[in-house]
């Protein structure tokens, strides 16, 4: 059945953040020998690529996205072998790997950077952005920080401000340097040469600027307590003219190997964003859907109009994915609770495109609070509420001291979660209700029938606000899926007879006649639809 169709298109995808996934010689960090370790674990799950977060040479200001040296691997991680082992590791299971790229900005200790900040007629200057400071002495313009604060930092040695649209560790790097681009696309090489099967490529949004380096505008629908990065509306800093002609650029990079793909981390309104898979679907292969993780309501309606209206916004063949979190960003079962985040996954694995699943999401893991004097993130030191360490605290393995991440002895780098005997690994494989079975059982529904896989989705019209109901349809197979938002058990009304194949309370099996079909508090059901006659 899947001949027609590609590895990326077919297949889940996991997210790996390799410092919290298992730590292989006790230094309390996650390392690539870890996640070579658990390469069973994947298989036996069902997922079929990894992306694995930064695992490159970087002082770690940002943990990683900070990077010194693009084609080295932290000692850290390990080192090349280590990952060219785990790549063929992977491969033999018929895993892919997919690497982070980042190509907005290097670390300051990236030797470019060294260079170009050495003096004013270095060859490497104009790498990066350098302005002189506005006529009242202070910064070149209004830009701010994704981290808080002014997006200029001042260069005392060559009397220039250098942007940093991050961290000041992290320079930006100026992409309407030719000689930029070349190097950063050799970088890409460098990695498929060496068997890497895609990237995810970091914050796209923003790697080309406003050539007149205008002032950003503030943004109305900023509320109190949103990051206040938000303050201002990227008009000059994001989705610039010229950014297409790099993503094209860097999708025939790609295309000059065989079955590797692009993800794009591009936060955009969702016209902007789905104009990044090209006019000729030559760009993105597919830009991260980022609108269940930004969306303020968990409502059956508002989940059900996003859906319709970006399958109907998708350019013709255009892949559409999906995602519910990811390591920047408050966890799912923290967000809309541990209930509803089971409705969540089954949307999540039963929706038509790419799903990408966060380590931690198939065991039902909550944000851990993180004590102020553990905070790592840079974010969080400048703004607490916005930490992110809180979803990057160590995957839960078993019930042994540190949920089985590190040696006993250990501490690891951040906090383990309370409840870790609960959720974890080895509970929950046990258990035929816990999340990590629901999980595991929907990747080998996906996998297996074709309607779920590569079939058209559809969405029904039904009385009940609380719930969303949609249908997967290829050749012969028609699957329904009908969720419950609420916590009230709900009736809908559809016509026909149908078998439940799964429901999110792992409990329900037999047919059931649609034209009153019950559902119970937080329960989602998935039915194969029989044949009217
Ligand atoms: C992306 C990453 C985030 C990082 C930032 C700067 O948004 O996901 O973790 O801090 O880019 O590289």
């Amino acid at each position: 059945m899947a001949e027609a169709y590609a590895w990326w298109q077919t297949g889940v995808i996991y997210q790996v953040y390799p410092r919290s996934f298992f730590d292989s010689n006790n230094d309390g960090v996650g390392d690539i020998p870890g996640i070579t370790r658990k390469l069973d674990y994947f298989s036996w799950l069902g997922v079929d690529a990894l992306w694995l977060s930064p695992i490159f040479l970087s002082p770690m200001a940002d943990f990683g996205y900070d990077i010194s040296d693009y084609c080295a691997v932290h000692p850290l991680f390990g080192t090349l072998e280590d990952l060219d082992t785990l790549v063929h590791a992977a491969h033999q299971r018929d895993l892919k790997i997919i690497l982070d790229y980042v190509p907005n900005h290097t670390s300051d200790e990236h030797p470019w950077f060294q260079e170009a900040r050495s003096n004013r007629t270095n060859a490497k200057r104009d790498w990066y952005i350098w302005r002189d400071q506005a006529h009242d002495g202070g910064p070149p313009n209004n830009w701010v920080s994704q981290f808080g604060g002014r997006a200029w930092e001042f260069d005392a040695l060559s009397g220039q401000y250098y942007l940093h649209l991050y961290d000041a560790k992290q320079p930006d790097l100026n992409w309407r340097n030719p000689e930029v681009r070349k190097a950063m696309y050799d970088v890409l090489r460098f990695w498929l040469d060496r068997g890497i099967d895609g990237f995810r490529v970091d914050a796209l949004q923003g790697v080309v600027k406003d050539d007149l380096f205008r002032d950003n505008p503030p943004n109305p629908t900023w509320q109190t307590g949103d990051p206040p990065y938000l303050a201002q509306i990227g008009r000059y800093t994001e989705n610039q003219p010229g950014l297409h002609e790099i993503t094209q650029e860097m999708r025939a990079v790609v295309d000059g190997y065989k079955q590797r793909m692009l993800i794009g981390e591009i936060y955009l309104p969702m016209e902007q964003l789905v104009s990044y898979y090209g006019e000729q679907l030559d760009e993105i292969h597919l830009p991260f859907n980022f609108q269940f993780v930004t969306m303020r309501t968990w409502e059956a309606q508002a989940v059900r109009q996003i859906v319709d209206a970006y399958e109907a916004m998708l350019p013709p063949g255009a892949w559409p994915n999906w995602v519910l979190g990811n390591h920047d960003r408050t966890r799912i079962a923290t967000r809309i609770g541990r209930e509803q985040a089971r409705i969540a996954q089954m949307l999540l694995l039963t929706l038509r495109g790419t799903p990408t699943c966060y380590y931690g999401e198939e065991l039902n893991m909550q944000d851990v609070p993180v004590p102020l004097a553990l905070i790592r993130d840079p974010m969080g030191k400048e703004n607490p509420e916005h930490s992110r360490d809180l979803v990057r605290t160590p995957m839960q393995w078993d019930g042994s001291a540190h949920a089985g991440f590190c040696a006993a002895e250990v501490q690891p780098w951040l906090p383990v979660a309370d409840d870790y005997q609960l959720f974890n690994v080895a509970a929950e494989k046990e258990d035929t209700r816990s999340m990590l079975t629901l999980t595991r059982t929907l990747l080998h529904l996906r996998r297996t029938q074709a309607a779920l896989t590569i079939g058209d989705y559809r969405s029904l019209a039904i009385e009940n606000e609380s719930c969303f109901a949609y249908m997967r349809h290829y050749q012969e197979q028609r699957y329904l899926v009908v969720l419950n938002f609420s916590a009230r058990e709900q009736v809908v009304q559809l016509s026909g007879q149908a078998q439940i194949v799964l429901s999110t309370h792992g409990d329900r099996t037999g047919s059931v006649d649609l034209s009153a079909l019950h559902l119970r508090g937080n329960e989602g059901l998935l039915l194969a639809h029989l044949p009217d006659h």
